[in-house]
Protein backbone atom coordinates (compact mmCIF):
# COMPACT_ATOMS: atom_id res chain seq x y z
CA UNK A 1 0.00 0.00 0.00
CA UNK A 2 1.19 3.66 -0.78
CA UNK A 3 1.73 5.89 1.82
CA UNK A 4 -0.23 8.50 -0.14
CA UNK A 5 -3.26 5.67 0.29
CA UNK A 6 -3.47 6.29 4.08
CA UNK A 7 -5.27 9.29 4.96
CA UNK A 8 -2.39 11.56 7.64
CA UNK A 9 -3.88 13.88 9.67
CA UNK A 10 -2.62 15.61 12.75
CA UNK A 11 -2.58 18.32 14.96
CA UNK A 12 -0.14 20.06 16.57
CA UNK A 13 -0.76 21.61 19.97
CA UNK A 14 1.76 24.59 20.05
CA UNK A 15 1.68 26.45 23.24
CA UNK A 16 -1.31 25.47 24.78
CA UNK A 17 -1.08 22.20 26.79
CA UNK A 18 -0.01 21.33 29.80
CA UNK A 19 0.61 17.22 30.34
CA UNK A 20 -2.59 16.83 32.21
CA UNK A 21 -4.46 18.60 29.00
CA UNK A 22 -2.55 16.54 26.69
CA UNK A 23 -3.21 13.49 28.57
CA UNK A 24 -6.98 13.87 29.46
CA UNK A 25 -7.11 14.92 25.13
CA UNK A 26 -5.41 12.07 24.13
CA UNK A 27 -7.13 9.44 26.08
CA UNK A 28 -10.56 10.67 24.99
CA UNK A 29 -9.27 11.44 21.24
CA UNK A 30 -8.20 7.08 21.17
CA UNK A 31 -11.35 6.41 22.91
CA UNK A 32 -13.93 8.11 20.85
CA UNK A 33 -11.88 6.85 17.47
CA UNK A 34 -10.56 3.42 18.47
CA UNK A 35 -13.34 1.82 16.06
CA UNK A 36 -11.56 3.39 13.02
CA UNK A 37 -9.18 1.01 11.30
CA UNK A 38 -4.99 1.90 11.67
CA UNK A 39 -5.25 1.00 7.85
CA UNK A 40 -7.01 3.60 6.60
CA UNK A 41 -5.30 6.93 8.67
CA UNK A 42 -2.47 7.43 10.48
CA UNK A 43 -3.36 9.99 13.32
CA UNK A 44 -0.37 11.88 14.97
CA UNK A 45 -0.71 14.71 17.72
CA UNK A 46 2.35 17.04 18.36
CA UNK A 47 2.15 17.81 21.89
CA UNK A 48 4.73 20.16 23.90
CA UNK A 49 8.24 18.49 24.99
CA UNK A 50 7.10 18.72 28.78
CA UNK A 51 4.10 16.32 27.82
CA UNK A 52 5.83 13.94 25.34
CA UNK A 53 6.60 11.47 27.99
CA UNK A 54 3.16 11.30 29.27
CA UNK A 55 1.38 11.48 26.22
CA UNK A 56 2.94 8.32 24.99
CA UNK A 57 2.44 6.61 27.43
CA UNK A 58 -1.37 7.69 27.71
CA UNK A 59 -2.50 5.79 24.93
CA UNK A 60 -1.49 2.49 22.58
CA UNK A 61 0.95 3.60 20.11
CA UNK A 62 -0.91 2.19 17.27
CA UNK A 63 -3.68 4.03 17.57
CA UNK A 64 -1.92 7.90 17.70
CA UNK A 65 1.67 8.57 16.85
CA UNK A 66 3.33 11.72 19.34
CA UNK A 67 5.47 13.80 17.25
CA UNK A 68 7.58 16.67 18.66
CA UNK A 69 6.84 20.15 17.41
CA UNK A 70 11.10 21.18 16.72
CA UNK A 71 14.12 19.37 17.71
CA UNK A 72 18.29 20.69 17.51
CA UNK A 73 20.35 19.46 14.43
CA UNK A 74 22.69 17.50 16.45
CA UNK A 75 22.51 14.79 19.15
CA UNK A 76 24.32 16.10 21.69
CA UNK A 77 26.56 18.97 22.49
CA UNK A 78 26.64 22.72 23.75
CA UNK A 79 23.32 23.56 22.66
CA UNK A 80 22.14 25.09 25.56
CA UNK A 81 17.85 24.98 25.61
CA UNK A 82 17.70 22.72 22.74
CA UNK A 83 16.18 18.85 22.58
CA UNK A 84 18.11 16.16 20.81
CA UNK A 85 16.35 13.56 18.41
CA UNK A 86 17.88 11.12 21.11
CA UNK A 87 15.87 12.45 24.09
CA UNK A 88 12.50 12.22 21.90
CA UNK A 89 13.25 8.75 20.58
CA UNK A 90 13.54 7.56 24.25
CA UNK A 91 10.56 8.93 25.27
CA UNK A 92 8.62 7.33 22.09
CA UNK A 93 8.64 10.04 19.99
CA UNK A 94 8.36 8.94 15.98
CA UNK A 95 7.68 12.11 14.21
CA UNK A 96 9.49 15.82 14.19
CA UNK A 97 7.88 18.95 13.04
CA UNK A 98 10.60 20.47 11.41
CA UNK A 99 10.37 24.35 10.19
CA UNK A 100 6.67 25.40 11.48
CA UNK A 101 5.57 28.78 10.27
CA UNK A 102 5.79 30.65 13.62
CA UNK A 103 9.48 28.76 13.77
CA UNK A 104 10.65 30.37 10.83
CA UNK A 105 8.85 33.92 11.35
CA UNK A 106 9.33 34.21 15.37
CA UNK A 107 12.06 32.42 15.79
CA UNK A 108 13.70 33.29 12.12
CA UNK A 109 14.92 29.82 11.45
CA UNK A 110 16.08 29.17 7.91
CA UNK A 111 16.12 27.06 5.29
CA UNK A 112 19.78 25.94 5.73
CA UNK A 113 18.64 25.07 9.26
CA UNK A 114 15.76 22.66 8.73
CA UNK A 115 17.61 20.91 5.92
CA UNK A 116 20.14 20.14 9.25
CA UNK A 117 17.16 19.05 11.48
CA UNK A 118 15.91 16.90 8.50
CA UNK A 119 18.97 15.46 7.82
CA UNK A 120 19.21 14.69 11.75
CA UNK A 121 15.95 13.37 12.37
CA UNK A 122 16.22 11.05 9.26
CA UNK A 123 19.79 10.20 11.16
CA UNK A 124 18.01 8.98 14.15
CA UNK A 125 15.22 7.18 12.79
CA UNK A 126 12.62 9.59 13.23
CA UNK A 127 10.10 10.97 10.92
CA UNK A 128 10.88 14.53 9.79
CA UNK A 129 7.14 16.62 8.92
CA UNK A 130 8.36 19.01 7.26
CA UNK A 131 6.17 22.28 7.11
CA UNK A 132 6.75 25.09 4.10
CA UNK A 133 4.65 27.88 3.31
CA UNK A 134 4.56 31.53 1.59
CA UNK A 135 3.99 34.84 3.99
CA UNK A 136 0.91 36.97 2.61
CA UNK A 137 3.43 39.18 0.66
CA UNK A 138 4.73 36.45 -1.39
CA UNK A 139 1.41 35.22 -2.10
CA UNK A 140 0.72 39.13 -3.65
CA UNK A 141 3.85 39.10 -5.27
CA UNK A 142 2.66 35.62 -7.00
CA UNK A 143 6.41 34.04 -6.13
CA UNK A 144 4.46 31.33 -3.52
CA UNK A 145 5.36 28.77 -6.02
CA UNK A 146 8.86 29.96 -6.23
CA UNK A 147 9.14 29.96 -2.55
CA UNK A 148 7.83 26.53 -1.88
CA UNK A 149 10.38 25.14 -4.38
CA UNK A 150 13.20 26.82 -2.56
CA UNK A 151 12.07 25.34 0.60
CA UNK A 152 11.57 22.08 -0.47
CA UNK A 153 14.83 21.69 -2.25
CA UNK A 154 16.92 23.71 0.32
CA UNK A 155 15.10 21.77 3.00
CA UNK A 156 15.24 18.67 1.39
CA UNK A 157 18.78 18.62 0.22
CA UNK A 158 21.30 15.42 0.55
CA UNK A 159 17.89 13.55 1.11
CA UNK A 160 18.57 10.24 -0.20
CA UNK A 161 15.66 8.60 -2.32
CA UNK A 162 15.60 5.74 -0.25
CA UNK A 163 15.32 8.68 2.79
CA UNK A 164 12.31 10.59 1.12
CA UNK A 165 10.47 7.37 2.18
CA UNK A 166 10.42 8.63 6.05
CA UNK A 167 9.37 12.18 4.88
CA UNK A 168 6.31 13.98 5.20
CA UNK A 169 5.28 17.26 4.05
CA UNK A 170 2.74 19.93 5.05
CA UNK A 171 2.12 23.21 3.19
CA UNK A 172 0.84 25.67 5.58
CA UNK A 173 0.66 28.88 4.20
CA UNK A 174 1.67 31.77 6.75
CA UNK A 175 -0.89 34.15 6.10
CA UNK A 176 -3.30 31.21 6.69
CA UNK A 177 -2.37 29.97 10.21
CA UNK A 178 -3.65 30.47 13.52
CA UNK A 179 -6.29 33.28 14.88
CA UNK A 180 -5.49 36.08 12.22
CA UNK A 181 -5.46 33.62 9.60
CA UNK A 182 -7.83 33.34 6.55
CA UNK A 183 -7.91 29.81 5.33
CA UNK A 184 -7.04 29.13 1.89
CA UNK A 185 -9.06 27.99 -0.82
CA UNK A 186 -9.43 24.68 -1.77
CA UNK A 187 -8.37 25.84 -5.56
CA UNK A 188 -5.51 27.60 -4.26
CA UNK A 189 -4.02 24.89 -1.70
CA UNK A 190 -4.69 22.41 -4.75
CA UNK A 191 -2.62 24.05 -6.84
CA UNK A 192 0.10 25.00 -4.70
CA UNK A 193 0.30 21.12 -3.63
CA UNK A 194 0.55 20.10 -7.04
CA UNK A 195 3.60 22.22 -7.66
CA UNK A 196 4.84 20.99 -4.28
CA UNK A 197 4.35 16.91 -5.74
CA UNK A 198 5.70 18.49 -9.41
CA UNK A 199 8.92 19.64 -6.78
CA UNK A 200 9.04 16.45 -4.87
CA UNK A 201 9.18 14.17 -8.29
CA UNK A 202 11.78 16.45 -9.80
CA UNK A 203 13.89 16.10 -6.42
CA UNK A 204 13.70 12.03 -5.30
CA UNK A 205 12.44 10.65 -9.00
CA UNK A 206 8.86 9.64 -9.60
CA UNK A 207 8.93 6.79 -7.81
CA UNK A 208 9.74 8.26 -4.63
CA UNK A 209 8.25 11.78 -5.24
CA UNK A 210 4.74 10.58 -5.91
CA UNK A 211 4.81 8.78 -2.65
CA UNK A 212 5.38 11.80 -0.21
CA UNK A 213 2.28 12.44 1.47
CA UNK A 214 1.74 16.29 1.50
CA UNK A 215 -0.52 17.44 4.09
CA UNK A 216 -2.23 21.24 4.06
CA UNK A 217 -2.67 23.17 7.40
CA UNK A 218 -4.07 26.40 8.43
CA UNK A 219 -7.44 27.05 9.73
CA UNK A 220 -8.38 24.00 8.32
CA UNK A 221 -12.37 23.81 10.50
CA UNK A 222 -15.24 21.44 10.14
CA UNK A 223 -16.64 23.67 7.06
CA UNK A 224 -13.81 23.35 4.45
CA UNK A 225 -11.78 19.99 5.66
CA UNK A 226 -14.46 18.05 3.34
CA UNK A 227 -13.44 19.93 0.57
CA UNK A 228 -10.07 20.32 0.97
CA UNK A 229 -9.23 16.42 1.39
CA UNK A 230 -11.73 16.03 -2.07
CA UNK A 231 -8.94 18.13 -3.87
CA UNK A 232 -6.53 15.46 -5.72
CA UNK A 233 -3.49 17.05 -4.21
CA UNK A 234 -4.19 17.04 -1.08
CA UNK A 235 -2.89 13.92 0.82
CA UNK A 236 -3.88 14.43 4.57
CA UNK A 237 -4.67 17.42 7.32
CA UNK A 238 -2.54 19.04 9.83
CA UNK A 239 -4.72 20.72 12.03
CA UNK A 240 -4.32 23.24 14.95
CA UNK A 241 -7.04 24.91 16.61
CA UNK A 242 -10.25 23.16 15.96
CA UNK A 243 -8.64 19.85 16.56
CA UNK A 244 -7.69 20.54 20.24
CA UNK A 245 -10.96 19.43 21.11
CA UNK A 246 -11.12 15.50 21.05
CA UNK A 247 -14.45 15.38 20.12
CA UNK A 248 -14.55 17.98 17.45
CA UNK A 249 -11.38 16.35 15.96
CA UNK A 250 -12.89 13.30 15.81
CA UNK A 251 -16.15 14.69 13.86
CA UNK A 252 -13.68 15.99 11.18
CA UNK A 253 -11.90 12.92 10.86
CA UNK A 254 -15.01 11.22 10.05
CA UNK A 255 -16.04 14.02 7.96
CA UNK A 256 -13.56 13.72 5.74
CA UNK A 257 -12.34 9.85 5.91
CA UNK A 258 -14.90 8.72 4.07
CA UNK A 259 -14.38 11.17 0.84
CA UNK A 260 -10.62 10.32 1.23
CA UNK A 261 -11.60 6.40 0.81
CA UNK A 262 -13.74 7.30 -2.19
CA UNK A 263 -10.99 9.66 -3.74
CA UNK A 264 -8.39 6.73 -3.56
CA UNK A 265 -10.94 3.96 -4.74
CA UNK A 266 -11.94 6.59 -7.47
CA UNK A 267 -7.58 6.70 -8.19
CA UNK A 268 -7.34 3.14 -8.01
CA UNK A 269 -10.50 2.44 -10.59
CA UNK A 270 -8.96 4.84 -13.22
CA UNK A 271 -5.32 3.54 -13.02
CA UNK A 272 -6.91 0.03 -13.90
CA UNK A 273 -8.63 1.43 -17.09
P1 LIG B 1 -4.61 26.48 12.77
O1 LIG B 1 -5.39 25.29 12.25
O2 LIG B 1 -5.02 26.88 14.16
O3 LIG B 1 -4.66 27.63 11.80
O4 LIG B 1 -3.09 26.04 12.90
C1 LIG B 1 -2.51 25.29 11.89
C2 LIG B 1 -1.13 24.94 12.25
O5 LIG B 1 -0.31 25.81 12.51
C3 LIG B 1 -0.75 23.52 12.31
O6 LIG B 1 0.62 23.38 12.42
Amino acid sequence: MARTDILYIGTNTKMYMNIYQTVDFLTKLHELTKDISRDQIKLFVNPSYTALAAARKSVPKESITIGAQNMCWEKQGQFTGEISPLMLKEVGVEIVQIGHGERRTIFKETDEEENRKVLCALKHGLTPLLCIGETREQKEKKIADEILRIQLKIGLNQVTPEQSKKVLIAYEPLWAIGVEGTPASKEYADERHKVIKEALVEIFGKTYGKDIPVLYGGSVNNQNAAELISMPHIDGLYIGRSAWDAENFNKIIRLVLPIFIKRRKTRETGAML
